[in-house]
């Protein structure tokens, strides 16, 4: 989103009477307001709250063996299965085996998020899928 302050010069309402030495302070402020709507648009810090709290200790760096979301090629395999199939492992959770010693990878069920319905972990998934195209 991108936000203005509320100038107007139209009405005049909320002008200060010393408008045109002000002009330069407005132009910066302006301009800082510009650069932090930038930034507050970049990837990083458009990421769900839920994703970064329940999703992101395991997805962002691929603990435990969990696909790292931005990863095109893993997302990729997991992928060729079918949307809704990768959807069903994310809300039934699955076990897979890691190594020969009988070590386990683990996707909790719904990320251990139970009290998020099957949508939600969906629109997640979808969110994962998107920043690993
Ligand atoms: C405790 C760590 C952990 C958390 C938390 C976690 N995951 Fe996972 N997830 C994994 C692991 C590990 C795998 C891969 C398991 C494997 O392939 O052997 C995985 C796999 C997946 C997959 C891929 C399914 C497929 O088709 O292979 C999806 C989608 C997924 N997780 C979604 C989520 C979502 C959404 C959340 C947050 C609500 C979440 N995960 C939270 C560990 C986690």
């Amino acid at each position: 989103m991108r936000r203005r302050p509320a100038i107007s010069p139209g009405t005049g309402s909320c002008m200060p009477a010393d408008w045109p030495r002000h002009l330069g302070l407005m132009a910066l402020a302006l301009c800082l307001g510009g650069l932090a709507a930038c930034s507050s648009e970049t990837p990083a810090e458009s990421k769900p709250p839920v994703y970064v709290s329940s999703c992101e200790p395991c997805h962002g760096n691929g603990g435990g063996g969990a696909p790292v979301t931005g990863d095109k090629e893993e997302w990729a395999i997991r992928l060729a299965k079918g949307r809704e199939a990768v959807y069903m492992l994310a809300i039934a959770g699955f076990e897979a085996p890691i190594d020969d010693e009988g070590r386990t990878t683990v996707m909790p069920a719904k990320g251990a998020r139970n009290d998020l319905s099957d949508d939600e972990i969906k629109s997640l998934v979808d969110y994962m899928i998107e920043q690993s195209q």
